[in-house]
């Protein structure tokens, strides 16, 4: 049997992400909380209840946890709503519970990297119109407020999640509150966010000059169907630039660029320490002339890749290296802030942890800057418009009970951890179908 294993080099990170609402629990003052008490806009109905109980404090098992499996670092994000519940109040426990948590990561040998906004809105800022305004001034207050009470444990930090994907899904699609489908409050919303992550770039360097702030940008490949089909490609090249190169082009350029959509935010320039990537996917697309709102392209995952339980993600480990090939062309160190797969039954997430990871090692073998990998995620959580019906977690959370329960993949997650490596022994135990393709005998 061949043998080999792929090393990573020495300092590599590993750890696994998470999110505030996602795994805290009772985080009843937001707008997400708020609209999932609505009818009809989680699937079956699910909210988010007590989550994973991390307010109540079972994040100490879970650190343990990860930090017994031998990961070096782990991502959180901050709830604005709980440290600021109204306009004129800071509330000092949340910022002392959050300050507890960042100091158990260190005692644990996990260094902190921290997302200032993960999808949610204190509920008196979504009540004036939320992103659709300039709140810059405000999330930079926020800001500041969270850096100098955690300063002492954090430098590295996030300070918006997905920002496409919170404009694109609240403001075009509709599925994230406030479910408005209005292209023109899209790019009000992004040019806001861009004006947002600016305002908190400067208050971080300003509070803690040695800091390293990014945004943990969704990259979704989109590639067209039809190779040879221009209009395919066009389409193809419009929808990537339209989700992916806009909102970290303008932290770069300081120039936001839409089609019929100019944009000079000075103080945006060079407000990237490091390219935070999150993949999980790609799609492709084909011309459709009846997709009008869509820009005629119809997207669809290809039909010879393996799909996660509901079909939310295609096992497209190619797209990864290719992600990580545009990350590369920022010229900034790259961290993967997110990647992972639902799967309930680890039927299919062996493979997918093996395959990407094979990915990231084959870019920073090309030197590409990759400094660390979070999977997504340590233990089910709250999915957000899809509820409970999705299942991200190494450890398998059971709902009434709170117990967890570890999943193969977390076994193998460890072992790739604590040996900075993936060898063949570990595919060979953890995902034996892809063995003979990876490691081929002649
Ligand atoms: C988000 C996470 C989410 C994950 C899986 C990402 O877009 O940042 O909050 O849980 O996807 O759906």
């Amino acid at each position: 049997m061949a043998e080999a294993t792929f090393n990573f080099p020495r300092g590599f990170q590993w750890g696994t992400a998470t999110a505030a609402h996602q795994v805290e629990g009772n985080n009843a003052n937001n707008n997400w909380w708020a609209w999932e008490q609505a009818a009809g806009r989680i699937l079956h109905g699910h909210t988010a209840g007590l989550a994973c109980d991390w307010w109540g404090g079972r994040w100490r098992e879970d650190f343990d946890r990860a930090a017994e499996s031998g990961q070096t670092t782990h991502r959180l994000s901050v709830e604005w709503s709980r440290i600021q519940p109204t306009p004129d109040r800071w509330d000092e426990d949340a910022l002392d519970h959050y300050r507890q948590m960042v100091r158990g990561l260190h005692e644990r040998g996990l260094t902190p990297l921290v997302t200032l906004h993960h999808f949610t809105d204190p509920l008196w800022l979504y009540e004036r119109g939320g992103w659709a305004n300039d709140v810059a001034e405000q999330f930079a207050a926020f800001t500041e407020k969270v850096v100098t009470a955690l300063k002492e444990y954090v430098n590295q930090w996030v300070t918006l999640n997905e920002p496409n994907v919170y404009a694109t899904l609240g403001y075009l699609m509709g599925t994230f509150p406030p479910g408005d489908q209005n292209m023109l409050k899209t790019f009000q919303v992004m040019t806001n966010l861009v004006r947002g992550h600016a305002a908190a770039y400067h208050a971080i360097h300003r509070i803690q000059p040695e800091a390293q702030v990014g945004i943990a940008h969704q990259y979704r490949g989109i590639e067209p169907y039809r190779r040879w089909l221009p209009l395919d490609s066009a389409i193809a090249h419009f929808q990537s630039r339209m989700f992916n190169d806009f909102f970290p082009a303008a932290a770069q350029t300081g120039v936001l660029r839409f089609p019929g959509w100019r944009k000079r935010i000075r103080q945006a320039k060079n407000t990237q320490d490091f390219l935070g990537l999150n993949y999980y996917t790609q799609d492709f697309v084909a011309f459709h002339p009846l997709r009008v709102s869509e820009a005629f392209g119809k997207r669809f995952f290809d039909p010879q890749a393996a799909l996660s339980d509901t079909g939310f993600i295609a096992n497209q480990p190619q797209g990864f290296f290719a992600a990580l090939q545009w990350a590369n062309g920022f010229g900034l160190p790259i961290i993967v802030t997110e990647n992972g797969i639902e799967d309930a039954a680890d039927h299919l997430r062996p493979r997918y942890i093996v395959e990407h990871i094979r990915q990231l090692w084959r870019a920073v073998n090309f030197n590409w800057p990759v400094k660390a990998y979070y999977h997504w995620t340590l233990v089910d959580n709250f999915e957000w418009d899809r509820g409970w019906t999705q299942r991200y977690g190494l450890w398998e959370l059971d709902l009434e009970t709170q117990a967890r329960r570890k999943r193969p993949s977390a076994d193998l997650y460890a072992e790739i951890c604590q040996a900075n490596a993936l060898s063949s022994q570990m595919v060979a135990r953890y995902a034996p179908q892809i063995f003979a393709d990876m490691f081929p005998n002649e």
